[in-house]
């Protein structure tokens, strides 16, 4: 009887972890440093329980979406891998179901400082005289806090030299494009035609990573002034002072050459 009601006790216990679902499709997602795992299915009467390399996170049944996040305290540059177990909610006097190995599944390994997708950047034509031109790119603003003030750092504050910005531009009009790298936030383009409007586009830019990971989205494209013509900058009634002027000038000339020609 005894042998009996053990036998029963396992195969209920196998069909409680049978009900149970293992976590699948357990994917990373990390943009500007925030980083989000997920996994399917959706819970019904169980819980998932996550152990990260650094801390245990736990799901109750009444979490239903399926994902974690965290901003990864200013350890960016740890390598993070997660445990995600299925666990069937448990009652106080079901103790043989404690025991019970429940299904679960290895994340990949993931490493936000060379893995986070790092998003478009904006930026400003902070000046364009003599064939030279000035961006100011803003650093944008990760889910990285700093330990000591508790505010989120920039990129340039989590990636320092290894920050740089990629940049692509070309003469309004036409399609020969050219390419630059700034190490610097403040990027200066040379030899460019004095006068001509020219159009820029900034990625950030991280050399260090895997080829596949190095560029952030393109910007925005913004374009430079074209220096203007001075025909350009005079009114219509300068104009046609300046054709009255003109006309005045060339009679005089004219007379002054007839009555010269007269005389000899
Ligand atoms: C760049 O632009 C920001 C505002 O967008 C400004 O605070 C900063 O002083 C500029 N940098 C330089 C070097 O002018
Ligand atoms: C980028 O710009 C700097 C300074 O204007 C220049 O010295 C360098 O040759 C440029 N690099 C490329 C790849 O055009």
């Amino acid at each position: 009887i005894t042998i009996l009601f053990l036998i029963v006790v396992v195969i209920v216990v196998v069909i409680v972890v049978d009900l149970v679902p293992r976590a699948e499709n357990v994917t990373w997602s990390s943009l500007n440093f925030k980083t989000i795992l997920t996994w399917d299915p959706t819970p019904t009467d169980y819980t998932y329980t996550v152990h990260f390399a650094e801390y245990v996170h736990t799901h109750t049944p009444t979490h239903t979406h399926t994902q974690c996040q965290h901003g990864l305290q200013g350890n960016v540059v740890l390598t993070y891998s997660a445990d995600i177990k299925s666990e069937h909610d448990v009652t106080d006097d079901d103790d043989d179901v404690d025991d019970v190995e429940f299904p679960h599944t290895y994340s990949p390994k993931f490493n936000p400082y060379r893995e986070s997708q790092i998003s478009a950047v904006s930026f400003k034509i902070q000046a364009a005289e003599n064939g030279m031109v000035t961006l100011n790119i803003s650093d944008l603003i990760t889910s990285v806090r700093s330990r000591q003030s508790g505010k989120l750092l920039t990129i340039r504050e989590v990636f320092n030299k290894d920050l740089k910005y990629k940049i692509i531009y070309h003469k309004a009009g036409s399609t020969g494009k050219r390419e630059n790298i700034s190490d610097y936030s403040i990027a200066k383009l040379s030899n460019l035609d004095a006068g001509d409007s020219y159009c820029f586009k900034v990625a950030a830019f991280i050399p260090s990573r895997a080829k596949a990971l190095q560029l952030g989205a393109w910007s925005q494209e913004v374009c430079s002034e074209a220096e203007r013509h001075i025909l350009h900058e005079l009114s219509v009634g300068a104009l046609v002072g300046l054709l009255f002027i003109l006309l005045i000038v060339i009679s005089i000339i004219v007379i002054v050459t007839i009555l010269c020609c007269r005389r000899c």
